[in-house]
């Protein structure tokens, strides 16, 4: 084929480049076309050779195979893009009707949903909700709660100790009640009256909850080493055991949404309290009906602790409970044991969401 005429050389580009298998071969095909000593700048060279007159013409022609030898490059080229497209989509197909993988959806765990409730309710009697340090000294976590010295509470059979002392060389430990926070909440209220108290003037009351996680040497289906309790402490000039039992008869009624129980306060033994009574619940209907359920300790706050506390018990008087909202919890969801709270298992917690 002779190729010095344009029309065989565009035949013979578009038969090459139809031929060209990949991309590199269809880009090597073209500069032996379109490249600098490609066949179409070879027929422009010889256009130097023609007389004038036919050089417009020649050279017209020319141009018009660069053209289509151009396009039919371009239409190669992208038939090759598509084939190799499609080639790739083939070999990565995928199955869109496999399911998606999903975010599971969280949620809170029970015991954070009952703290809340409880912050709730008490919020809407008119208490503060306070937290305070896990890791507290000896003296807040028994001695100006009034435990004797002996007392077997301070044990290291009961309760974790840390290796430390802080500054003032009080043994730490791992607070084994929330009762701390009273001392801790009541004093610094007693320093900010400080001045009402010395000019014998009326110190607001103290009312207030301490939710938070408490820390003791046990470990079986109804004790974990790690539970949470809820102090509560109501101080004022004339608070008396009827306003707790209002307090907390009020509070039951709420929390679990009924006024179908009786409450009973059965008399026990606190250093932080006297009288003492351990406050007992029982639902008239239900599952569990006619079984006395121990809910909290109780009592009028001992004269010795209000002394530590930095009021004067003579002008201060009240009442203080300590309950577990573990306990509770599981009396609303109906849980029968403990460490189903503390395991972590999503099997379980999701049942919460
Ligand atoms: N701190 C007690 C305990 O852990 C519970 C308790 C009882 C708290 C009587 C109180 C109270 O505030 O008045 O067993």
């Amino acid at each position: 084929m002779a190729m010095t005429d344009p029309d065989n050389l565009v035949a013979a580009a578009s038969a090459e480049f139809e031929a060209a298998p990949t991309p590199a071969e269809l880009e090597n095909a073209k500069a032996r076309y379109l490249g600098r000593s490609g066949g179409v700048t070879e027929l422009l060279k010889s256009l130097a050779s023609l007389p004038a007159e036919q050089k417009k013409t020649r050279g017209a022609e020319i141009n018009q195979a660069k053209a289509r030898i151009e396009a039919a490059l371009h239409a190669r080229r992208e038939a090759l893009a598509e084939a190799e497209l499609e080639a790739q989509l083939k070999a990565q197909a995928l199955d869109v009707s496999l399911p998606g993988r999903q975010r599971g959806a969280g949620g809170l765990h029970p015991v954070s949903r009952t703290l809340e409730r409880i912050e709730a309710i008490f919020a809407s009697m008119g208490f503060d909700v306070a937290e305070g340090p896990e890791i507290e000294t000896d003296w807040m976590s028994f001695t100006a709660l009034n435990n004797p010295e002996n007392h077997p509470a301070r044990s290291m059979q009961d309760t974790f100790y840390v290796d430390l002392k802080d500054a003032e060389g009080r043994w730490l430990n791992l607070r084994p009640h929330t009762s701390p926070m009273q001392v801790r909440y009541a004093r610094a209220h007693a320093a900010k009256y400080a001045g009402l108290q010395a000019r014998g003037e009326r110190v607001p009351e103290i009312r207030v909850i301490a939710p938070g996680r408490v820390y003791r040497v046990d470990s079986d289906a109804t004790h974990s080493p790690m539970f949470h309790q809820v102090e509560g402490l109501w101080i004022g000039e004339n608070v008396s055991f009827k306003d707790l039992k209002v307090v907390f008869t009020g509070f039951v009624r709420e929390f679990f949404e009924t006024a179908d129980f009786d409450v009973r306060f059965r008399p026990s033994f606190f250093p932080f309290t006297e009288p003492s009574a351990e406050i007992d619940i029982a639902f008239r209907s239900g599952p569990l009906a006619g079984k006395w359920l121990e809910v909290a300790g109780s009592g009028q706050v001992h004269p010795s602790v209000v002394r530590n506390f930095g009021l004067d018990p003579e002008h201060h008087i009240g009442f203080a409970f300590g309950m577990g909202p573990d306990r509770l919890a599981m009396l609303r969801y109906g849980i029968d044991d403990l460490r189903l709270m503390f395991d972590g298992d999503l099997r379980f917690l999701s049942q919460f969401r």
